[in-house]
């Protein structure tokens, strides 16, 4: 079973063609919105590689929305594509929402209301469901004593623990040490060591030696570096014909990496997976509807060389 414990907004997409300047005003005809929140994303892309996959595999997601109007539209894909969420409690706070701007050529900025997301606590889960069969994953929209009470209580009972440091924040290092698979970009990974070093691939090898982990380092466009205690690896990136929208690429990612972890892949051919669900996201604007796209894992995951050792 996966269990993804996060953030579950209601996204707001502002189409630019190019994003503003400091105090400066731009105009776009058209907004749309979206299910988002990168909690929600990562489960809808975990499922959707499953469903590829042809896995039956449970997939639940844990956090809250408000008890408004915008929980059902927050809620509505993460229920069509068959994900539990019975554990999703409805707050009288408001659904978390995120104004996204996104400029031609796929870059983006967001703004999250945390909303209801600030409340989520570790006691959603409880501790029959925290077995050595869960995947276990969570990212930084929720407060992170929430996230690091239930990784406390999750690896000694067995769970794998995903965590996706994403927005930037500090982890303590009892936590690191619990973690399984630890996935960050460059700039979370520098919060992470406290500037400790730039080179991503340093990166990867310090916090995988130092807390005996799978630690994935991601790029963008240039794939990821990762790396276990004793080896490493670089994965290019999923060659795009065209890049619409970059959101929630990361979200597939993580999602993709932890469906094909569960499946029993072994790191450099989840990597692959991963980064192939990520391409493929960038493919439509959005997130959760752009996962779609992951119906064709299998058939574009040969398109991404196998990752060479780095
Ligand atoms: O990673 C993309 C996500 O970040 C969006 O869905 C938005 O809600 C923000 O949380």
């Amino acid at each position: 079973m996966i269990i993804v414990f996060g953030s579950l907004n209601l996204d707001m997409f502002l189409p630019v063609r190019r994003l503003p300047e400091r105090g400066e005003t731009v105009l776009t005809p058209s907004y749309s919105f979206a299910p988002g929140g990168k909690g929600a994303n990562q489960c809808v892309a975990a499922a959707q590689a499953l469903k590829a996959a042809a896995s039956d595999m449970t997939v639940a997601m844990v956090g809250a929305t408000g008890d408004d109007d915008w929980a059902a539209p927050a809620t509505q894909i993460l229920r069509d594509v068959g994900i539990d969420v019975s554990r999703i409690a409805a707050l009288s706070h408001p659904t978390a929402c995120a104004s996204i701007w996104v400029e031609d050529g796929g870059e983006n900025e967001i703004v999250v209301a945390s909303g209801a997301n600030a409340y989520v606590q570790a006691d959603q889960v409880p501790d029959d469901l925290l077995t050595p069969d869960t995947w276990l994953v969570l990212q930084m929209e929720i407060p992170p004593q929430s996230n690091f009470d239930l990784i406390r209580r999750a690896q000694p009972r067995g769970a794998k623990v995903v965590l996706n440091v994403a927005p930037a924040t500090p982890v303590p290092t009892d936590v690191l040490d619990m973690v399984d698979v630890l996935v960050l970009n460059e700039g979370e990974a520098q919060t992470v060591l406290s500037g400790e070093t730039t080179d991503p691939t340093q990166q990867a090898k310090t916090l995988a030696a130092r807390h005996n982990l799978f630690s994935v380092v991601t790029l963008g466009a240039d794939g990821a570096v990762a790396a276990t205690p004793d080896q490493e690896w670089r994965v290019a990136a999923l060659p795009l014909e065209k890049v619409v929208d970059t959101t929630g690429a990361g979200d597939a990612f993580v999602g993709t990496l932890a469906a094909a972890l569960a499946l029993g892949h072994d790191h450099p051919t989840a990597l692959r997976w991963a980064s192939t669900g990520a391409g493929l996201a960038c493919l439509t604007l959005g997130c959760q509807p752009a996962y779609a796209a992951l119906r064709d894992l299998p058939a574009r995951v040969s398109e991404v060389p196998k990752p060479a050792s780095a």
